[in-house]
């Protein structure tokens, strides 16, 4: 690919979005074409699916939410990111492949195996570098529960967030090369800082 894929994770409320604006200026800065995205939800059928998955309203098991979870994502890869990456636009996307590791594998406790079967048979596309934002549940609790209303992952108890902080861990640990942690317990200040950091050792790699 010419383009680069870049994903930002972490919990409810670690300041991933707020992150967004700061690697956009970044890239701004080096004339570097890019997208920004977000999952689940991009395209027609992706916002479709997307209020389908948040709604507080709706049932659904974990397998479900695993199955609606990768089409949406096979749909945004097909229409979106690989056509992008393909003309040297870099993508940014704000949640990706790790985000169901961690919410339906960790939250929900899904077999990981039928995640890994599941991401290698769609042949999902590995990203470039990936920016977990860490932070302890309760303050990132804290602060999205400052938002106006909360989705259906949001309602969850602080055990099913807890079990997503950890796995995101131990994949950063696993898979070091491709995540880097930012420590967003920290000031707004910091946070850029970091975000900064890593965006430049990426671009001089
Ligand atoms: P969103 O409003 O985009 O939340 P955030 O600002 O925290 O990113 O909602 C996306 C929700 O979907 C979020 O709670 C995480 C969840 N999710 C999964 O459970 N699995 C996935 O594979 C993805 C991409 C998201």
């Amino acid at each position: 690919m010419k383009g680069k894929f870049i994903t930002l994770e972490g919990i409810e409320g670690s300041g991933k979005s707020t992150s967004l604006e700061h690697i956009a200026n970044t890239l701004d800065k080096k004339s570097i074409d890019y997208i920004l995205t977000k999952e689940p939800g991009s395209g027609s059928l992706g916002n479709e699916l997307r209020s389908l998955l948040l709604s507080s309203d709706n049932k659904i098991s974990g397998e479900v939410e695993l199955l609606l979870m990768m089409a949406d994502r096979k749909n945004h890869l097909d229409s979106l990111v690989i056509p992008n990456l393909k003309n040297g636009i870099w993508v940014i996307s704000d949640r990706y492949l790790d985000s169901t590791y961690a919410y339906q594998g960790g939250g929900r406790k899904m077999d990981v195996a039928l995640i890994d079967e599941l991401s290698s048979s769609l042949n999902l596309l590995a990203p470039d570098l990936t920016i977990l934002f860490d932070l302890p549940v309760e303050i990132a609790l804290d602060r999205a529960k400052r938002r106006a209303s909360l989705d259906r992952f949001e309602k969850e108890p602080i055990d099913f967030h807890n079990r997503i902080r950890n796995i995101y861990k131990s994949r950063a640990e696993e898979d070091s090369n491709r995540i880097k942690i930012v420590d967003s317990s920290v000031s707004f200040e910091e946070v850029k800082a970091q975000v900064e950091y890593i965006i430049s050792q990426f671009l001089n790699e």
